[in-house]
């Protein structure tokens, strides 16, 4: 997704935007640009495709300043091309915007700036928010009144950052919807989408919340609603390490995430289980557990990796909570006026915590009255701050498009919150502790399925050139069976699929034939047998199989081409474990596509537009 990164300050900002480029990139875009105010006049350089290439473009021109605003474009309006590339600028080319998120009555503003002499050069939405600034320029309206005004007049959603030649101290930048920090240096400000742009000069950052404009200059900054009020505003210490986001001698960001469970998933743990009453303590639930408790409902609303890390949520909240639970899309929920009543439990998951349709979908369930809670990893995210309440995962900051660590420290946190309720209902001590101490054992487990990498390898290797994959599972591990096509799919291209196993036979059966791998996620649990028929069924056709199935299962080699092995748990943790050969068979079949792993074509990390 489009990302802001701004300087104001007494060095060369030119730099400084450039690797705040470079550390956003993650979140997925298409081309890259910068606006720099010099001396006497300002520059812009954009270009289409990677920030590398932009960098070799400005690297020819000499180009510094000390204020400065950069951006990375994931095209919504308009082909990812140049011209369309941030910045945007007015006629005069004075002022420039880099705007995330998208205005819904573009073309409105559109055709009454039109109407005024105002000339467009490029087909998106953002290029009205330099013309209309410009407006109010015009009518003598100093900068920061001048998009005030302006965004008054803006519907739909915006994180922007403004320079302009005529006020050369400061930038402006305002939210709405899309995410936006402000962090504090020393005689240096920055401005940015996502911390992790400026952590290499500052982990001092103000969070910007909608509906809110700041005043940046090198030495102070000022906030104001778009009503004009001035507000005091909190500032924040972050604990991520630049380490952290760096790739540490992986290949990919992806691979390094996905060794990186055992830890990800210590941190999730650590300081929450409390074993000798087999239950957990979560401080953030400390204040709404007993209404939690007491929910008749549970509805669990996300996107993508992590809705299907909800629908694990589903099994184990109904297994052990007893209470009644649905999953849905944050992007359908948000638009069906769902009934919702003061006694339901709407818990979000993301990732990011800036996720559009989930964070619409949060609000609308707060407008109704519901407890609202939030599974979030980014800390100090939108969706973390406008939940009543709610968990971090702890995962650390995850850079690789295909979510993976995150994943698995959701049906973590996932489970402490079972714990959490269900002992305070009819689990007993002696099965609470029995969850608590397999819970434990996660980290080590998953440790000896990753020294499995080199098999899961060879296998990729047998299978990077199929056009088409089923991935098969029941129960706890159908929700792994979506996952595992959702990795496939989304870093190798190759169409997957996941169903419920006995699903096949209502219709993905017909697809099967030897140029179908099917992968059955086989654990050694209550529907094995069930399982083992529809391999035998998918064999009986000419399909090529492999099985994820539990270490002690001898018998199942003799079924399948291929197996894979992991150990065993207790069935609510086990998609913990089973969906790590499928993130290492997805990461290892595109690597020998050739493909970007870590930025698949199309894919932002954050997806901050509906
Ligand atoms: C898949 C993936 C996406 C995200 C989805 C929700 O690997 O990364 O499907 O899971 O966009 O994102 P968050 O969790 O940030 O709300």
């Amino acid at each position: 997704m489009c990302g802001i990164v701004g300087y104001i300050g007494e060095k060369n900002c030119v730099p400084i935007l450039i690797n705040g480029l470079k550390r956003l990139e993650y979140r997925g875009y298409d081309s890259a640009g910068l606006g720099v105010l010099t001396n006497n006049h300002s520059v812009v350089i954009k270009n289409k495709g990677k920030v590398s290439l932009l960098e070799e473009k400005v690297q020819k021109t000499n180009l510094s300043g000390k204020v400065g605003i950069g951006h990375t474009r994931w095209a919504t309006h308009g082909v990812p091309n140049e011209i369309n590339a941030h910045p945007h600028y007015n006629t005069s080319r004075n002022l420039y915007v880099i705007h995330n998120g998208i205005i819904e009555n573009f073309r409105t503003l559109k055709k009454g700036l039109e109407k005024l002499g105002y000339v467009f050069e490029t087909e998106t939405d953002s290029e009205v928010l330099p013309h209309l600034i410009d407006s109010f320029l015009k009518k003598g309206n100093p900068l920061f009144k001048a998009v005030r005004l302006a965004l008054t007049e803006v519907e739909g959603t915006y994180g922007i950052a403004v320079v302009y030649e005529g006020e050369p101290d400061k930038i402006i930048a305002a939210r709405k919807g899309s995410p936006l920090v402000l962090g504090l240096g020393d005689n240096e400000n920055f401005i940015a989408s996502d911390v992790s742009a400026i952590l290499a000069h500052t982990k001092q950052v103000i969070y910007i919340e909608d509906g809110e404009l700041v005043e940046v200059y090198k030495d102070k900054f000022i906030v104001k609603t778009i009503t004009d009020n001035e507000i005091e505003k909190e500032i924040h210490e972050i604990s991520m390490t630049l380490d952290e986001i760096d790739k540490g001698g992986f290949s990919h960001f992806m691979l390094k995430e996905i060794m990186e469970q055992p830890e990800t998933i210590s941190n999730s743990i650590r300081g929450r289980i409390l074993f000798e009453k087999g239950t957990s303590r979560l401080g953030g639930l400390t204040e709404v557990v007993d209404r939690l408790v007491n929910s008749k409902r549970i509805i669990i609303t996300a996107c993508g990796t992590s809705w299907h890390a909800g629908l694990v949520g589903e099994y184990m909240f109904e297994q052990f909570c007893r209470i009644p639970t649905e999953v849905e899309y944050a992007s359908e929920f948000r638009y069906r006026n769902p009934i919702i009543n003061h006694d339901d439990t709407i818990l979000f998951i993301s990732q990011s915590g800036e996720t559009a349709d989930t964070l619409a979908a949060l609000r609308e369930a707060k407008l109704k009255g519901a407890l609202v809670l939030g599974i979030c990893n980014v800390v100090g995210s939108s969706i973390a701050r406008e939940t009543a309440a709610g968990v971090y995962t702890h995962a650390g900051p995850e850079i690789g498009v295909a979510s993976t660590k995150a994943f698995t420290s959701q049906l973590v946190v996932l489970a402490l919150i079972t714990l959490l309720v269900a002992r305070r209902k009819s689990m007993s001590q002696v099965d609470g502790r029995a969850i608590a101490e397999e819970l434990m054992a996660i980290p080590d487990k998953i440790n000896s399925i990753l020294r499995l990498n080199d098999q899961i390898e060879k296998i990729a290797s047998e299978f990077h050139d199929a056009n088409n994959f089923l991935y098969l599972g029941r129960g706890y591990n159908f929700p792994v069976a979506l996952e595992g096509a959702l990795k496939l799919k989304e870093i190798s291209y190759i169409h997957a699929e996941g169903y419920p196993a006995a699903e096949m036979k209502h219709g993905p059966i017909a697809l099967i034939d030897e140029n179908m791998p099917v992968v059955f996620i086989a654990p050694k649990d209550s529907t094995y047998d069930k399982i083992i028929s529809n391999i035998e069924e998918v064999k009986a056709r000419g399909g090529r199989t492999i099985a994820i199935a539990t270490e002690n299962d001898n018998g199942i080699d003799s079924l399948v081409d291929y197996t894979i092995k992991v150990p065993s748990t207790i069935r609510m943790l086990m998609p913990i474990l089973t969906v790590i050969p499928l993130q290492l068979l997805a990461y290892h079949i595109a690597v020998k596509k050739g493909l970007n792993v870590d930025q698949p074509r199309n894919l932002a990390k954050s997806v901050t537009v509906e």
